[in-house]
């Protein structure tokens, strides 16, 4: 059975409350990224994160940076974000030059000021929560 992580990086709490619930339905601790959590034998691994000024926390990026080639399979990104239309683009190249497969993305809105204000709700929540476990199926179902 493939393991799997979460990892986020967070400003105000929204990429928090998505991976927690995340975590929740999964079974799996959702860890911050400021406590550096070692990752090993990660077959897959969800980076759950905001967009400011239409780019990733440094924070997330150099997380990822860091990341040991070989020891993540797969990465699946979930992105929260205000317009719904900024992805986690730099994440999503960093793991591709490490070979690291991006298998999905999604957005999730986030609001920011009166922009998306109520976001993420507990639908935006469930819809999150629900690709999570989507997603970790397959990876579940996938023999190597
Ligand atoms: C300083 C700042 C800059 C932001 N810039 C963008 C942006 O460029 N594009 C966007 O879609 N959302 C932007 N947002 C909205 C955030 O991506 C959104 O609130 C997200 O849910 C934050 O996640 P977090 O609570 O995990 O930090 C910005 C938010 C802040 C606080």
């Amino acid at each position: 059975m493939g393991k799997i992580r979460i990892i986020y990086a967070t400003k105000t709490g929204h990429s928090k409350k998505i991976a927690e619930a995340m975590g929740k339905a999964l079974y799996v601790k959702a860890e911050n990224v400021s406590t550096r959590p070692v990752l090993e034998d990660v077959d897959l691994l969800f980076i759950v994160g905001g967009i400011y000024g239409g780019e990733s926390l440094p924070l997330l990026l150099n997380f990822v940076k860091a990341l040991d080639r070989g020891k993540v399979k797969r990465a699946v990104l979930v992105t929260s974000c205000a317009t719904k239309k900024h992805r986690q683009d730099s994440v999503r190249k960093l793991l591709q030059q490490k070979g690291i497969e991006v298998l999905d993305e999604i957005i999730c809105p986030g609001s920011f000021l009166f922009i998306r204000f109520g976001h993420p709700n507990k639908r935006d929540i469930e819809e999150a929560v629900n690709f999570a476990l989507r997603i970790a199926g397959k990876e579940r179902e996938r023999v190597e």
